[in-house]
């Protein structure tokens, strides 16, 4: 038997087994203890506690690790494309060249969209945010295309294409509708980063021209948020993915958790709050002042993170994917030079520095978007495309899971004892008195 943990609960105790995970993390089986012991345990946020097993992507907060199926994320940017990391997330290992083009011809293959669903877009008001459009969108994908094949890997092939295809479009043509442009679909000799600008960015006056330095920072972009083990949307992918539901109903969740500005609107979050220090003059001092107001509800958007407590190494590889952009477009940015100072004044203050506040990837990304002409309510539906192949595997991995179980939380009651039900007339008896 392997080593254990001993809880010691009232007059009971329990040997509770001691997991040890690949890179050595450390473990305690509480599985068994409400059954045995009788009691629960709290954790709120969930800090302290892994929900599941899983052989997809690692991280190392202390460290500032990240690896997706053991590959740094490092290497990843510099050497793949958006759908080789996809791939690599979704089966475990990279594919094969005629893996990937097999792959890659499907997503073109599945990336046009039912011509309907186009009234959506028209009926949703004219203020909606991308984020809300998008969700509802995937979960109709469910309506609009019921056919799933016959067998069980089969149905899954389909549902993660289309999703991978599908989604991109989606976003693309919800921009071209909202600028009452004609919708562009995907070219077959493009590949899919570069096929997302032309669906954008193509006018029948300006036709698209592919830049590699753009399809490059895209890549890269969609690279870094391909997956990011238990986060908030990724747990809520496997939590409602548990109730068996289908695939795009569980991505449809996930992409309203990511919407929250504590997640992956974060990104919409920084370009707005750097908007408004270039507004007020480009001054960072009083933004940082307020950030460390504990009577102040504003934080420094881009800053911080659940699990890196050092620089969020995907942070710094999108910082130096701006800087290239920049340069290569000859473009400047008076943004990019307020989030450097920002960054500069929080690295050295003691309050940064005490809570261990770094920028996280969200600082720089947004700058990246901006520069490749992305609007900025958009930049979380780009985060969403990004995050699919991580989701995706996820799901899979959680549908795969021998020990799968409906993932089902207990709580601590501290609500009222048991009371009797008061009639309405006694109720306004009792106010009055
Ligand atoms: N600015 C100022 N103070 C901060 C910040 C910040 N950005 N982030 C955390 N703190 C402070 C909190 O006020 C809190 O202080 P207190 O303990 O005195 O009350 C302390 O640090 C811990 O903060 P929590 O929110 O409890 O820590 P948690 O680990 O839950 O927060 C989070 C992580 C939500 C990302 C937080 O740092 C934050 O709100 N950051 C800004 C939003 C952001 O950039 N989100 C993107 C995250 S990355 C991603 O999803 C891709």
């Amino acid at each position: 038997m392997g080593s254990c943990a001993t809880l010691i609960a009232g007059d009971k105790k329990i040997e509770l087994p001691i997991i040890i995970g690949t890179e050595n993390e450390k473990a305690i089986d509480i599985s068994k203890i409400c059954k045995e012991l009788g009691y629960i345990t709290v954790d709120p946020g969930f800090a302290n506690t892994g929900s599941c097993k899983s052989a997809i992507t690692f991280m190392d907060g202390e460290k500032g690790i990240l690896r997706y199926r053991g590959i740094p994320v490092e290497q990843l940017a510099e050497n793949s494309t958006f759908v080789e990391t996809a791939y690599l997330l979704i089966n475990g290992t990279l594919p094969t060249e005629t893996e990937l083009k097999a792959f890659s011809s499907l997503l073109t293959e599945h990336s046009l969209l039912h011509e309907d669903m186009q009234i959506f877009y028209q009926n949703f008001p004219e203020r909606s945010h991308p984020m809300g459009i998008l969700s509802s969108m995937v979960n109709a994908l469910n309506s609009f295309y019921p056919y799933l094949g016959e067998s069980r890997e089969e149905r899954i092939n389909i549902t993660v294409t289309r999703l991978l295809s599908k989604v991109r479009t989606m976003a693309a043509m919800s921009y071209k509708i909202s600028r009452g442009h004609k919708v562009e679909y995907s070219r077959p000799d493009l590949t899919y980063c570069s096929n997302f600008l032309h669906m954008m960015f193509t006018t029948p006056v300006r036709p698209y021209v592919e830049n590699p330095d753009f399809v490059k920072a895209l890549n890269v972009f969609w690279i870094l948020h391909a997956d990011h083990e238990q986060n908030c949307s990724t747990s809520t992918v496997r939590l409602v993915g548990s109730a068996k539901v289908n695939l795009y109903s569980a991505i449809s969740a996930g992409i309203c958790a990511l919407w929250g500005p504590l997640h992956g609107g974060a990104n919409q979050a920084v370009i707005e709050m750097l908007e408004t220090i270039n507004k007020n003059g480009g001054d960072v001092t009083p933004f940082v002042k307020r950030a460390k107001d504990k009577d102040d509800p504003f934080r420094l958007m881009g800053f911080g993170h659940r699990v890196y407590k050092t620089y969020d190494p995907r942070a710094k590889i999108i910082k130096s994917v701006c800087d290239r952009l920049l340069t290569a477009t000859k473009k400047h940015d008076p943004l990019l030079d307020i989030a450097k100072k920002l960054e500069d004044v929080a690295l050295s203050d003691p309050y940064f520095i005490d809570y261990n506040l770094y920028p996280n990837v969200d600082f720089y990304s947004g700058l990246v978007l901006r520069s490749l002409g992305i609007p900025t309510n958009m930049f979380p539906v780009m985060f969403a495309i990004g995050r699919l192949p991580g989701w995706i595997a996820q799901w899979k991995e959680g549908q795969e899971d021998p020990e799968r179980a409906l993932i089902r939380p207990c709580q601590i009651y501290l609500g009222p004892k048991q009371r009797r039900y008061v009639p309405i007339e006694e109720m306004d008896r009792q106010v009055a008195s």
